[in-house]
């Protein structure tokens, strides 16, 4: 069958076409098609998303970017991003979705834009195992989340103020480096120096598995207004120094999960995801847990260092960058692993800007 996405939360315009199962009988799920018509350029000037601007260029491209990704196509379902996000951008797409079931008599599933992330780690093969831990970082969003099947979701702990991106976009904003912040951040630090500023590594110390990123933005505000007037090289090293701290944070948090909770995957998604330093340095921790497990040769080790055993691998996910930022492949991939319980019609769905998972 034909599933139908779109996705409007926030500042891009997106819908895909997922094949579920494709044609000719694998067992696979295929992206047909996946356009984003993205708004930068519109929000640029402004420093951030602007709501009702956001809300315009919806209105405006969600029947050319859906005509697009359909290419003709009938589906047999539509799949949308009902929360959470802007009100005004997720009543553009959630509205056209449901006049589209309406007009075609089609079923409609309603996706939270979380689960959404989660499953771009589905769009290529192989697949997380279960129990699989997620790291969602996203400009909306930061959270660990345990999946232990495919519609058990166990969040583990989330941010306390601003998410790992919101923190990457106002640090953008006060070095002057643009918008959006994290590819800018994370070119800057590119030539900047990771170690240059030693910044407070928030809640690291703690047993849970919350995060908070908002000491972080002052203490970087702080260090610059101490400064004065910047230049590049400034700049590059509060870049370099800013990323390597979240990632620092992120890495701590989450492996520190992957200990109590042994879960067969790690996955990483959302925004932030796309950050190369990130991919890396978390790839790179996910394969030391392996590693330790020769640990487990030593017995005075405590109890922790005994996972994952030797014959214990534990894998490591990431999307492609395309699928890591907004999309709506990542919300047709959900909607194709949903069960067919969830479908319903167009009277049954609506925006709700505060939807948890
Ligand atoms: O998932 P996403 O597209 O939208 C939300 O659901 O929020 O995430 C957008 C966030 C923005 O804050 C953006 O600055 C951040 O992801 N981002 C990055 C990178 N690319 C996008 N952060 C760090 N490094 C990147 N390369
Ligand atoms: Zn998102």
């Amino acid at each position: 069958m034909y599933i139908l996405a779109i996705e409007s939360s926030c500042d891009e315009t997106a819908a895909s076409v997922i094949e579920n199962p494709p044609a000719g009988g694998e067992n696979g799920i295929r992206i047909l098609s996946n356009v984003i018509a993205s708004q930068i350029d519109i929000h640029k000037e402004f420093g951030g998303v602007f709501p009702e601007k956001a809300s315009r260029a919806h209105a405006e491209k969600i029947i050319p970017v859906v005509e697009e990704a359909l290419n003709g196509i009938d589906p047999d379902l539509v799949a949308v991003t009902v929360g959470p996000g802007l009100i005004g951008s997720l009543l553009v797409g959630v509205n056209f979705a449901k006049t589209y079931a309406f007009a075609r008599n089609k079923p409609i599933i309603g996706i939270n834009h979380w689960l959404g992330h989660i499953y771009s780690n589905w769009a290529e093969e192989p697949h997380p195992q279960f129990p699989a831990l997620f790291l969602i970082v996203s400009g909306g969003h930061t959270g660990l989340v345990l999946m232990e099947d495919y519609d058990k979701i166990k969040p583990l702990g989330e941010t306390l103020d601003d998410a790992a991106g919101e923190a990457f976009d106002k640090i953008s904003n006060l070095l002057g480096l643009g918008y959006p912040g994290g590819p800018a951040i994370s070119k800057a630090a590119e030539e900047g120096d990771p170690k240059a500023f030693n910044f407070p590594r928030a809640m690291t110390d703690r047993k849970d598995y919350n995060f908070s990123f908002s000491g972080l933005k002052t203490a970087v505000l702080n260090e610059t207004k101490k400064m004065g007037e910047l230049s590049e090289k400034n700049k590059k090293d509060i870049a370099a120094s800013f990323q390597q701290t979240v990632v620092d944070i992120l890495i701590n948090k989450t492996i520190r999960a992957a200990y109590e909770y042994q879960p067969k995957s790690i996955c990483l998604c959302g925004g932030v995801s796309a950050n190369k330093e990130l991919r890396e340095q978390m790839q790179k921790a996910v394969m030391s847990l392996r590693a330790s497990a020769k640990q487990s040769l030593n017995p005075s080790i405590d109890r922790h260092g005994l996972w994952p055993h030797d014959d214990e691998k534990v894998s490591f996910h990431v999307p492609p960058i395309v699928l890591s930022t907004d999309n709506a492949a990542m919300v047709g991939l959900a909607a194709a692993y949903m069960d067919k319980s969830k479908y319903t019609t167009f009277e049954n769905i609506n925006a709700d800007s505060n939807l948890k998972l």
